[in-house]
C-alpha cells in the first residue's frame, strides 16, 4: 500500500522492514511544526504541541513580539505559559522567527493569526487569507496547512477559492482547518485535555490531510470529528453561542432572583443538576466578555440574516447581555440610592475574566463605559489588565491597588472573579470610601470580612 504524503512520519501502515525500537519510532513520530501568529491561541498552541515532542516554529510578523518570546518572556499572561515556553525553549523545541517562510522540512504550517471584527463586519478573514496565500505559494505540495483561527461559514469558501486559484500554477499545500476550544486563563490546560479534536476539509480529496492533523493530538486520546470545513466552521460559532446563551440565561436568571428573592447560586445548581443541561456556564456574572463568545454571538445571527433565516433565539444572545449590562448599572444606581451622576465608584477588576490580561469585550470595560455616560467617575483596578485595560480605554483612571481605587468612592464594585478580591482588606477600604457599598457582581468577596468593615455587600442574584 503507498504511503500517504500525510501520514505522520512512524505511522507506517504495513512494513517489510523490523519494527523500529520504541525510541526510534517516538523520535520518528515528532514533526516539525510551523505556526503562524503569536497570540494567545497561537502561543499556547504551540506550546501544547511541543510538549508532545514536536519541533515547532512560532512566526509572527510583529518583531517586538518575537523579540520578548525569545528573550524567554511571554507578551500575554496565561498561567502557566512563560515557564513552559521558557522549559520548551531550553528543550530546544521551540524557536521563534519573523520569517513568513514554513522552514525546510516542516510538515504543517498551523495558522493561529486574528479574526478580528473590521469594517468587513465580525470574523475578519483577512489575515488569514493573506497568511494562507503566502504558504500556499511558498510550501512543497506535500506540505499541510491548518486554519486554528476561528472561520466565519463562509470562510472555508474564501479558502477554497485561493487554492483553486494557486492550483492553476501547480501542484500546491492542502489546506485544511482545525478550530480550537479552549478558554483563555485555561488554554494549557484545554490544550492537553482537549473535549474533541476537530479538523475540516475543503476539497473530499483532503480528508487524509485534515486526518493527519487531528493526528498530531493522537496522544492527547480526545475524541476526534473529521469533517467538511462549513460544519467545521459551524461547529466552532454553535459551541460558542451555546456556550453564551447559557451564560446569558443565567444572567437573566440572577435579575429574576434579585426581584423575587431567590438565589441565583441555588437555582442554576438545580438546574444543571439534570444532566440534560449540565452544569457548566450556568453562571451568573457582569455580562459575556472576552474576544470570542460577544464577537460571535453577532456573527451567527449577521449569516441567518444574510440567508434570510429567521433565528429569533440566536438573535436575542446579544441583544440579552448588551440589556443586562446596562441592568447591572441600573441596579448599581438603585442600591446606591444617590445619583449616579457626580459619584464615584471604584471597579475591581477589569479583565474579562479571572486568569487572563485580557480586557476584549470585557463586562468590566462595559459598566465603566455606562458609568462614564451617567457622569460617574471610574477608578479601576486589576492584579494582571492594568496596562491591557489602559491600551484599551485611555480615558479609564487606573489605581495601583484596590484601596487607592477606593478613595472617596461612594461604591466599590467587583466586576472579575480574581480569588485575590477574596482577600482585600476591607477595613482599609471602608477608610477610604466616601460610601459603604459594596456590590459584587462575581459572588467573590469574602462576605463576613466586608460585614466586619462595616460596609454593605449585595451580591448579584444572591442572598447575603
Ligand atoms: N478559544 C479562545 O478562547 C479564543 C480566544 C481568543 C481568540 N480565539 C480565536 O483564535 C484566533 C487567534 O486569536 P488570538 O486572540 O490569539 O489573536 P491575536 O489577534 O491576539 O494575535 C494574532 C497574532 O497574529 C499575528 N499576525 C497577524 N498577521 C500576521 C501575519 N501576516 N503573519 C504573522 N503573524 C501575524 C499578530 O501580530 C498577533 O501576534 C482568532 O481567530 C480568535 O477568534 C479563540
Amino acid at each position: 500500500m503507498p504511503r500517504s504524503p500525510y501520514h505522520l512520519p512512524g505511522q507506517h501502515i504495513a512494513s517489510a522492514s523490523p519494527q523500529p525500537s520504541l525510541a526510534a519510532r517516538e523520535q520518528e513520530s515528532r514533526v516539525h511544526l510551523f505556526l503562524v501568529g503569536a497570540g494567545p491561541v497561537g502561543l499556547v498552541t504551540a506550546v501544547g504541541f511541543a510538549r508532545l515532542g514536536h519541533h515547532v516554529t512560532v512566526s509572527d510578523i510583529d518583531a517586538r513580539r518575537i523579540a520578548t518570546l525569545a528573550a524567554g518572556r511571554s507578551p500575554i499572561f496565561e498561567p502557566g505559559l512563560e515557564e513552559a515556553l521558557r522549559a520548551e525553549t531550553a528543550a530546544g523545541r521551540m524557536d521563534f522567527t519573523v520569517d513568513p517562510t514554513p522552514p525546510v522540512g516542516s510538515a504543517f504550517s498551523i495558522v493561529c493569526v486574528g479574526t478580528p471584527t473590521d469594517a468587513s463586519g465580525p470574523l475578519s478573514t483577512a489575515q488569514v487569507e493573506s497568511v494562507v496565500s503566502a504558504l500556499l505559494a511558498v510550501a512543497p505540495p506535500e506540505h499541510v496547512v491548518a486554519v486554528r483561527s476561528t472561520l466565519p461559514v463562509e470562510g472555508p469558501e474564501r479558502l477554497s477559492r485561493l487554492v483553486i486559484e494557486r492550483r492553476v500554477a501547480g501542484p500546491c499545500p492542502s489546506v485544511v482547518t482545525n478550530p480550537e476550544f479552549m478558554r483563555e486563563g485555561a488554554g494549557l490546560r484545554d490544550f492537553d485535555v482537549p473535549s474533541r479534536v476537530v479538523t475540516g476539509w475543503l476539497f473530499p480529496e483532503d480528508r487524509e490531510a485534515a486526518q493527519a492533523v487531528a493526528d498530531l493530538y493522537g496522544p492527547l486520546n480526545a475524541p476526534v470529528l473529521v469533517a467538511d470545513a462549513r460544519s467545521v466552521a459551524l461547529i466552532k460559532l454553535a459551541s460558542n453561542v451555546f456556550l453564551a446563551t447559557k451564560i446569558a440565561f443565567a444572567n437573566e436568571l440572577a435579575r429574576i432572583c434579585d426581584a423575587t428573592g431567590a438565589d441565583v447560586d441555588l437555582v442554576t445548581a438545580g438546574v444543571g443538576m439534570d444532566d440534560r443541561i449540565g452544569k457548566a456556564f450556568l453562571s451568573a456574572g457582569p455580562g459575556i466578555g472576552g474576544s470570542c463568545l460577544p464577537e460571535q454571538t453577532v456573527a451567527l445571527p449577521l449569516l441567518s440574516a444574510r440567508l434570510g433565516i429567521p433565528t429569533p433565539l440566536i438573535d436575542a444572545v446579544s441583544r440579552s447581555n448588551v440589556s443586562h449590562q446596562q441592568a447591572v448599572v441600573g441596579r448599581l444606581g438603585a442600591l446606591l440610592g444617590e445619583p449616579l451622576g457626580g459619584a464615584r465608584v471604584a471597579l475591581l477588576g477589569l479583565a474579562f475574566k479571572a486568569g487572563t490580561d485580557d480586557v476584549r469585550e470585557s463586562p468590566a470595560l462595559a459598566i465603566a463605559r455606562e458609568l462614564h455616560a451617567a457622569g460617574t467617575s471610574v477608578s479601576g483596578y486589576d492584579p494582571r489588565a492594568a496596562d491591557t485595560a489602559h491600551r484599551a480605554d485611555a480615558s479609564l483612571e487606573i489605581a495601583p491597588d484596590p484601596v487607592s481605587a477606593a478613595r472617596d468612592a461612594a461604591a466599590v464594585v467587583i466586576a472579575t472573579e480574581w480569588p485575590e478580591f477574596r482577600s482585600v482588606d476591607w477595613g482599609a477600604m471602608r477608610a477610604a470610601m466616601r460610601g459603604d457599598l459594596v456590590y459584587d457582581t462575581r459572588n467573590v468577596v469574602d462576605r463576613s470580612a466586608v460585614a466586619a468593615a462595616g460596609l454593605r455587600l449585595e451580591i448579584l442574584g444572591r442572598r447575603v
